[in-house]
């Protein structure tokens, strides 16, 4: 088949019809095993843990959607995410990671070096000279994640991947808040990609999954895949099917979030709160951002609503539209006040709110926000 642009292969799946029945949706393949033939030959399956069809359909498309040579997926992001860096490193080694990230990743990546004897600095990956300072020459894993959540902060990838090469580490990018309609790492320098895929690429909030792509088909990638058969956080294949599914509509969900995410960055700009949104001028990365994503700026973005925790957490239950929930990446909007959750040891700012945007009218979420503000 002729090559075809992401948005074609997301909404056709890469073109897949199921051969014996001509079926165009892609069924669901609950078995588990797989019989020989009459010659006690393997038919080219064995057992589902690495080949149930329903999964591995879900990673080619994501493969070709980042422009990798493979992917894998996983039961959540966070076996995703911990497979990749468990794989990466080794005692003696050094990890570099983020200074804003995802809360529950920042605190595992924390207790798993202690216990390992990996070191570890956690550095503004913003600066790329603050990532040159921190390189050493046992440094083996440069971890990204951009936009950062909660605050959005972006990562000059391409800068990241030049000084983390040059000194012999891989970078590893959380691209779960970038999706591959705005960021493509591995076109960026990346090595490996990550999706918390219960999040855009799923997109329904019905949904726990994650994801791993790779540049090359290396050491690493096989000690991942060894680790997710040895110990089997793979995704059945009912959730593959949801994620499938969800991926199918990914550009035309993500593009419309990122939209309105735009449209209420700007409005509410003026309206007495501090905006943190990569597609505002105003944001400190603006200019990184502009060169490294496509199609918009994504569908999440942060107020501070000044005035401390208390306040922030009057403004929710003032919001009627608004769903006070965590997570992120659904079609139905979302906010939260993750200070409550993080704790006081965060650096997320007490009076700040996460905003999720989803699908609806963009005139209904502005209005609500304005209201509860007031
Ligand atoms: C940026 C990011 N990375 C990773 C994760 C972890 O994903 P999961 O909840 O699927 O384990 C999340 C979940 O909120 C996230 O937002």
């Amino acid at each position: 088949m002729k090559p075809v642009r992401p948005e074609t292969i997301a909404a056709q799946a890469l073109h897949a019809i199921d051969d014996p029945t001509g079926a165009v949706v892609p069924p669901i393949h609950l078995s588990t095993t797989y019989a020989r033939d009459a010659s006690y030959a393997l038919r080219g399956r064995t057992y589902t843990r690495d080949e149930n069809p329903t999964p591995v359909l879900a990673e080619r498309v994501l493969a070709a959607l980042e422009g990798g040579a493979a992917a894998l997926t996983f039961a959540s992001g966070m076996a995703a995410a911990t497979a990749a860096i468990r794989a990466a490193l080794k005692p003696g080694d050094h990890v570099i990671s983020p200074r804003v990230a995802y809360f529950a990743l920042r605190s595992w990546l924390d207790r798993f070096c202690k216990r390992w004897g990996v070191h570890h600095d956690v550095v503004d990956t913003t600066d790329p000279a603050a990532v040159k300072r921190a390189m050493r020459p046992t440094t083996r894993l440069v971890w990204l994640e951009t936009p950062a959540n909660p605050t959005w902060e972006i990562t000059d990838i391409a800068a990241i991947a030049e000084i983390a090469h040059a000194g012999g580490a891989l970078v590893a990018v959380d691209s779960t808040c970038g999706t591959p309609v705005h960021t493509r790492p591995i076109a960026l320098g990346a090595d490996l990609v990550m999706h918390a895929a219960t999040k855009y690429l799923a997109g329904h909030s019905d949904v726990l999954a994650g994801a791993l792509v790779t540049a090359r088909i290396d050491a690493t990638w096989e000690q991942i895949a060894l680790l997710r058969h040895d110990e089997g956080p793979v995704l059945a294949p009912f959730e593959a099917y949801l994620l499938m599914r969800g991926m199918r509509t990914l550009y035309a969900r993500v593009e419309r979030s990122s939209r309105t995410a735009q449209h209420l960055a700007s409005e509410l700009a003026g309206r007495g709160v501090t905006v943190r949104y990569p597609g505002l001028p105003t944001h400190p990365q603006h200019a990184v951002a502009v060169r490294q994503m496509q199609h918009g700026f994504g569908g999440m973005l942060s107020i501070q609503v000044g005035g401390g925790a208390a306040r922030a957490v009057e403004v929710v239950k003032r919001l009627q539209v608004w769903v006070p929930a965590t997570s992120l990446g659904g079609v139905e909007s979302l906010v939260e006040h993750r200070y409550t959750v993080e704790g006081p040891d965060t650096p997320t700012p007490p009076d700040l709110l996460r905003l999720s945007v989803g699908l609806e009218h963009e005139a209904d979420l502005l209005d609500d926000l304005v209201a509860a503000l007031s």
